[in-house]
């Protein structure tokens, strides 16, 4: 026995108007099949994602994600050259369900991102069974028709509909599971005689459920709205975010203004978190017990661990952040920050493969980058590490306790070590040893009465007033 998914994603997606394939547009961050292979159980033998239109996008797509571990189970790209309808794209799978050795099918939309796992986790586990949810407005959606049992008794595309199934509401979620040798016997007998003159795969389910029952569940509408156009995007969003939303509540999380806070998928938050208005978290993001974290800030693939204080527009992208650091207003960190505990980056701070040990500063003004910073060290207001030297990036490293006075450039590669203390306005271009003091500076020169002297001289000259 042998349950292999096939996800449906080679549609071109016509009505999303866009060079974006349709099943790589997001929701939360996260694209429409991410959502969808993320539902499946990791027992799973493995899941065939037939492609076409904006294959290489697609195909990156799934590489990246794999190689970031958010996979649950082998996937198996199949191209379907042109596409000739859902039915079509079950034909081309074929060789490789045969080869998998496939007892059963579950068959999912990529376009289809808001299922729950455990709908889908019901679906792997059935024999037979088609998903379905009852909509006032049936649209364009597969009508459901049904035995008095319940039972399937057929599927009838809204364009080939009769005036009374169009008035059926229940409507075909377009998820299946069922018995691969059914299945493959009618994918064989499939014809595109129908009103869009494309291989129907509900005409193949159909096929099977006059052979043998096949469940109907209805569902929440939805856990199986499609994303045709960015309005759907749209409306999946909201959705997408009520949900997510309101489970983090029930966690322990305040939300300021939860209608612009936009909270992606493999967001974690702890207890006594206080999230402010028209914040962004995406991708991959932990935030610790007892974090705030302030209005319009975006975060993406970063951990913050506990009681973090993020001030409002903060930046903040593949970084870690130690308990009881303060971070902005407006502070930007980049990739591989790494923040020890009680660090201060203040506004206008930037930082990128920073490693900051505990109770480090930098509250003002600053450029870090490729840096390594002692503990209880204070980098003063525009301080610039000069990391790049047009071909190379070069390393700075600061010790413990040091003083980097305001305005210095700490020109790559230089070592400034532990106790050492560098007067305001240095370009520091050789390494300085443990408690010395360095300055580079053109010395002070100064005439009494100079500044009345030049002014008037300035004002015979110009003639402008
Ligand atoms: C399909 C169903 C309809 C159901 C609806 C649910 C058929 C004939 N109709 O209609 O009964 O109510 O889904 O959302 O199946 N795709 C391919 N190859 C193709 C055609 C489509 O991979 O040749 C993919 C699309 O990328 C998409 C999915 O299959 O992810 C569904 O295709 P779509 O064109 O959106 O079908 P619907 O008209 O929505
Ligand atoms: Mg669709």
């Amino acid at each position: 026995m042998s349950t292999v998914a096939v996800i449906l994603a080679a549609g071109l997606g016509t009505r999303m108007k866009s060079r974006l394939p349709k099943v790589l547009h997001p929701i939360l961050g996260d694209a429409s099949l991410l959502w969808v292979l993320r539902t499946l159980p990791r027992d799973l033998g493995a899941a065939l994602v037939v492609v076409h239109h904006g294959k290489e996008q697609v195909l990156a797509a799934l590489e990246g994600w794999k190689a970031q571990g958010l996979l649950p189970c082998p996937v198996i790209a199949v191209d379907q050259g042109e596409p000739l309808g859902t039915g079509h794209a079950l034909q081309v799978c074929i060789p490789e369900l045969d080869r998998l050795g496939a007892s059963r099918v579950v068959i999912l939309c990529g376009d289809v991102p808001l299922t729950p796992p455990a709908t889908v986790a019901r679906l792997c586990a059935a024999e037979a069974l088609l998903l379905a949810m009852d909509l006032e407005e049936p649209g364009s959606y597969g009508r459901v028709i049904q035995q008095a049992d319940g039972r399937l008794a057929g599927l009838v595309e809204a364009k080939d509909a009769t005036p009374e199934q169009r008035a059926v509401h229940r409507v075909n979620g377009g998820a299946y599971a069922l018995p691969w040798n059914a299945l493959r016997k009618a994918l064989q007998n499939l014809t595109n005689d129908n009103a869009q003159k494309e291989f129907y795969l509900t005409d193949a389910v159909a096929a099977v459920a006059r052979d043998q029952a096949v469940a109907v569940e209805v569902c929440a509408p939805e856990d199986l709205a499609g994303m045709n156009s960015r309005l759907d995007q749209s409306a999946l969003q909201t959705a997408a975010r009520q949900r997510i939303n309101a489970a983090w509540m029930t966690e322990g999380v305040t939300f300021l203004h939860a209608d612009s806070t936009l909270v992606g998928p493999r967001v974690s938050l702890g207890r006594d978190v206080v999230l402010e208005p028209s914040i962004r978290l995406e991708g991959t993001v932990t935030v610790g017990d007892g974090c705030c974290v302030g209005q319009g800030t975006v975060i993406t693939d970063s951990v913050l661990a506990e009681d973090v204080e993020i001030r409002p527009y903060c930046v903040v992208d593949r970084a870690k952040v130690g308990p009881g650091s303060k971070l902005g207003p407006f502070a930007r960190l980049r990739e591989g920050t790494d923040l020890d505990g009680g660090v201060h980056i203040g506004n206008f701070v930037e930082t990128k493969k920073a490693r900051m040990h505990k109770g480090a500063k930098a509250n003002h003004l600053a450029y870090l980058g490729d840096t390594e910073i002692g503990a209880g060290t204070n980098i003063g207001a525009g301080v610039i590490t000069c990391n790049y030297d047009g071909v190379n990036k070069h390393r700075t490293l600061i010790g413990r306790n040091v003083f980097v006075g305001s305005d210095t450039q700490l020109v790559a590669p230089v070592t400034i070590g532990d106790g050492a203390l560098i007067g305001a306005g240095s370009t520091i271009t050789k390494d300085v040893p443990a408690d010395a003091l360095a300055l580079s500076r053109v010395p002070q020169t100064l005439r009494e009465g100079g500044a009345t002297t030049l002014r008037s001289r300035q004002k015979k000259s110009t003639g402008l007033s």
